[in-house]
C-alpha cells in the first residue's frame, strides 16, 4: 500500500466543542473522504486510538482485520457521533442503555445492543445479533464522525496483541504503511479503552471489559441496578465479550504483575531483577512514584503517585513500549489497587502479563 498520510489536528485540548472543526478542517475532511471511500484511518479518541472504517462497508472493515491481523471472531465497536444515529443500527433496547447514554455520552462507556439486520457490514459484529456502540468524548473524533457521516468500526490502531496506542507514533510503529492516514491529535487522555457493557433486562448490567467508566460510577448512575464484573468472572468460562480471550497488550519482554503487600512487594522485585541480571538479562520495572527510586533495574518507568492510579492509566501503554524499545528482556510490573479505574488498570496489566502473576502475602513467602 501507499505511504500513511498524516493530517494534524490541532484543537485546544480544554475544548470539547466544535474547535476542532473550525481549525483543521480541511485536513479533517480530507480523512473524513478517505473513510468515505472505504480507505482506513486512524484517529485519536479520549481513551486510544482508533482504527476507522466505514462500517457498512465489508471491504473497508475487512481491510481492519488484514492491517491489524485480527481474529475475524473478535466483533469491532462501532463508533457514531450522535445518539440520533442508533435508531439505523439497533433495535428496541433496555431502558439502562438511555440512562447510561444521558450520563455517559460523549465518554468512554461502550453499550452492547441488540442490531438491525443488514445495517452494518456482519464482519463488524462477527456474526452476532448485537452490535457495541460508543460516543467517543474528543473534538477531533467527534468532527471526524460528523463529516465521515457514516457508522465507523474501530478497535484499537495497533498490531493485534501489542499494547494499544495512545499516540499517532504509536500507530506508526505499528501500522505505517497498512493504513490510509492517521488523524494526529496528540496523546490521548484516559489511556485504556472503555468500559464494555451489556444489559440484561431492566436490573443487570454486565461490565464485559472494565475501562474507563468505573463500576462505582455506573453503580451511581443506576442505584437500583445489579452490576456484574465479567471480567473476573470469567476465567475459564466461554468469554461473552469475545475480544476478552485473546493475548493483548504485551510487550515484548517477559512480563511478571507482582501483587500484595507494598513492602514484599518491593523485596520480590529487586531480588528477581538481580538474579536476571546475574543470568545476564536486561531488566525493567514498572512501579508507582513511592518506590521507583528504590530499583536498580536497566530501564525503571514511573507510573506516577499510588493514589493516581489514572496516571498509571495514561501512561501504561506507552511505558509498556518503551520497555519495547529498549529491548528488555524480564519486567516486573507494581499492581495498582482494585477499585475505580485501578480495576481496569489491573485487567490490562494482568492480560499484558499474561498471566504471570506472583501473588504476594506474609504467609506465602
Ligand atoms: O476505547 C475503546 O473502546 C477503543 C477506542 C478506539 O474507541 N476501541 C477498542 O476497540 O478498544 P477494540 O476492538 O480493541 O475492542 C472491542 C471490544 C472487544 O473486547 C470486543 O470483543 C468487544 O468490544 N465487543 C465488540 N462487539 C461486541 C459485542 N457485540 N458483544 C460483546 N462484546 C463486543
Ligand atoms: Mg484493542
Amino acid at each position: 500500500m501507499a505511504d500513511t498520510k498524516i493530517w494534524k489536528a490541532e484543537y485546544a485540548a480544554s475544548s470539547h466543542s466544535g474547535a476542532a472543526a473550525a481549525l483543521s478542517e480541511e485536513r479533517l475532511r480530507e480523512a473524513a473522504d478517505t473513510l468515505r471511500r472505504g480507505g482506513l484511518v486512524a484517529f485519536p479518541t479520549e481513551t486510544v486510538y482508533g482504527l476507522g472504517a466505514d462500517a457498512r462497508s465489508s471491504d473497508a472493515v475487512a481491510g481492519i482485520f488484514e492491517a491489524k491481523g485480527r481474529p475475524s471472531d473478535n466483533p469491532l465497536i462501532v463508533h457514531i457521533a450522535g445518539k440520533e444515529q442508533l435508531d439505523e443500527l439497533t433495535l428496541p433496547r433496555s431502558p439502562l442503555a438511555d440512562v447510561l447514554m444521558e450520563r455517559f455520552w460523549p465518554g468512554p462507556l461502550t453499550i452492547v445492543l441488540p442490531s438491525k439486520r443488514g445495517a452494518l457490514s456482519p464482519l463488524v459484529t462477527a456474526g452476532l445479533p448485537t452490535v457495541a456502540v460508543r460516543m467517543p468524548d474528543h473534538p477531533v473524533a467527534l468532527a471526524l464522525l460528523k463529516l465521515a457521516d457514516c457508522p465507523v468500526a474501530a478497535p484499537s490502531a495497533n498490531r493485534s496483541g501489542r499494547p494499544s496506542p495512545t499516540t499517532a507514533e504509536h500507530v506508526l510503529e505499528d501500522l505505517s504503511g497498512k493504513i490510509g492516514g492517521i488523524v494526529d491529535g496528540g496523546a490521548t487522555g484516559v489511556g485504556l479503552e472503555s468500559t464494555v457493557v451489556e444489559l440484561d433486562g431492566v436490573r443487570i448490567v454486565r461490565i464485559l471489559r472494565p475501562g474507563g467508566i468505573t463500576a462505582e460510577q455506573l453503580q451511581a448512575a443506576l442505584p437500583d441496578a445489579d452490576i456484574v464484573n465479567e471480567a473476573e468472572l470469567r476465567e475459564g468460562a466461554a468469554p461473552r465479550s469475545p475480544g476478552m480471550k485473546y493475548a493483548h497488550y504485551a510487550p515484548r519482554g517477559e512480563l511478571t504483575l507482582v501483587q500484595g503487600d507494598r513492602a514484599l512487594v518491593a523485596d520480590a522485585i529487586r531480588s528477581a531483577v538481580g538474579q536476571s541480571r546475574a543470568a545476564g538479562l536486561s531488566t525493567g520495572v514498572l512501579a508507582f512514584a513511592e518506590r521507583a527510586a528504590r530499583y536498580d533495574a536497566d530501564l525503571v518507568l514511573d507510573m506516577g503517585g499510588e493514589d493516581h492510579p489514572e496516571e498509571a492509566a495514561k501512561r501504561l501503554y506507552a511505558a509498556l513500549r518503551e520497555f519495547d524499545a529498549a529491548g528488555i528482556e524480564r519486567i516486573w510490573a507494581e499492581a495498582p489497587t482494585p477499585g475505580g479505574i485501578g480495576d481496569a488498570l489491573l485487567n490490562r496489566m494482568a492480560k499484558a502479563a499474561g498471566g504471570r502473576i506472583l501473588q504476594l502475602s506474609p504467609s506465602n513467602i
